[in-house]
């Protein structure tokens, strides 16, 4: 049975940046209430023509430059979102449409950890033999269903997109394990109204209507304590869960890619695993919690900063609204993929691409 290696990896950031210091001029906070209770420090956001089209687009490019594909030889396209451009095209159809590619796209929704459930989900078309190379992309624009008058909730979120490409190989990389959980119960601790609410009277299902505005304010609504507390149970016990799945001891751990909501929950799941910080990647502090977007964002930037070796083992973690969990344990390289037999014998380290 062949694995799914990830060859290729990419990210795309929007370009404006919005720092504590600018939301100390929007709403009652303090940069030193940010950074202490969250890690974050500035985040980007989605401004002009920029969508999750451009910016998936933009991630699946660089992508693919790097595992030296074109988009034409691709079979699948999995999309992680909550945020898509289009109520009922699929935000893969509209990237697809961007690269010109062909083949599959659909789109997985599971929030913040919407990237880890895509990426177990697109392994198995590889892994089960249907398809050699799948591009999975993670992508955000949460800032556009934010309040920002709303403290509790705009001083977290920003916007990006992450991508991976998988290519079949005989050799153990890849996602080696998956454990993915829900509790839809905690629905309402964590969502955004209007977008998919039924219009009393009617059977029609209005998207961000003047009605639904008029009715409820259509942001996100959170309350942070209970996501918080979910947080760091379902963070550490399924990272827990993945490094046992595959066999694991946690000395066997290089590296923890958690999804970066707070800089709290993150030290939360890496003492679960008994992991010192330099094993664990934190980029909350430039770009606060981008949902879909933040686990390959971060991949990707310990990947080009050189610090994943072929056949390092690496977990990945992440939580969000639904509320839903997923984890995996990912080997990296390219080992056994034909057209990487030079970069195998390499460890994979930094590139030229930019984060
Ligand atoms: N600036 C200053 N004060 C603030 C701010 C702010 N931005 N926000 C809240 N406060 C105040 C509160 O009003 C409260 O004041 P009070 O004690 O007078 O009532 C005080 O600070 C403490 O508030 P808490 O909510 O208890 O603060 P907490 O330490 O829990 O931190 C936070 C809040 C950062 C939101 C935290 O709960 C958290 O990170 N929760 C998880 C959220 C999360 O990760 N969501 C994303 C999920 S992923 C997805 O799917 C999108």
């Amino acid at each position: 049975m062949p694995y799914a290696a990830i060859t290729g990896w990419g990210t795309a950031l929007p370009h404006r940046i919005l720092t504590n210091q600018d939301l100390e001029q929007m709403v009652e906070t303090s940069d030193e209430w940010i950074v202490s209770r969250t890690g974050i420090r500035e985040r980007h956001i989605v401004s002009g023509g920029e969508s999750s089209t451009s910016l998936g687009a933009g991630a699946a490019r660089a992508a693919l430059a790097k595992a030296g594909l074109d988009a034409g030889e691709l079979d699948l396209i999995v999309v992680a979102t909550a945020t898509p451009d289009d109520f009922l095209v699929s935000q893969a159809c509209l990237i697809q449409a961007e690269l010109g590619a062909s083949g599959g796209a659909f789109d997985v929704g599971a929030a913040c950890a919407g990237f880890v459930t895509a990426l177990s989900v697109a392994s198995q078309f590889v892994t089960g033999g249907t398809y050699k190379r799948v591009l999975v992309v993670g992508v955000d624009t949460l800032t556009r269903y934010i309040d920002y008058q709303d403290r509790g909730t705009c001083i977290l979120f920003g916007d990006g997109a992450g991508a991976v490409v998988l290519e079949a190989t005989e050799e153990s990389r890849g996602l080696l394990s998956t454990v993915l959980g829900a509790d839809g119960n905690g629905h309402k601790h964590l969502y955004v109204p209007g977008r998919t609410k039924y219009v009393a009277n009617s059977a029609r299902l209005v998207p961000e209507s003047a009605a639904i505005f008029a009715e409820e304010s259509p942001y996100m609504k959170m309350n942070g304590r209970e996501v918080f507390k979910f947080a760091v149970q379902a963070m550490g016990d399924s990272a827990v869960e993945a490094v046992a799945k595959v066999g694991l001891s946690f000395d066997d751990i290089d590296m923890l890619i958690p999804h970066q909501a707070n800089l709290r929950i993150i030290d939360a799941a890496a003492r679960r695993l008994d992991l010192p910080r330099e094993k664990v990647w934190v980029n909350i502090d430039r770009f606060g919690n981008t949902s879909a977007a933040s686990v390959p964002i971060a991949l990707a930037e310990a990947a080009n900063a050189g610090a994943l070796k072929e056949g390092a083992n690496v977990v990945l973690v992440a939580f969000g609204a639904g509320l839903a969990w997923a984890a995996g344990v990912v080997r990296w390289g390219v080992a056994g993929v034909e057209r990487h037999a030079a970069q195998a014998s390499e460890p994979v380290a930094a590139s030229a691409t930019p984060v």
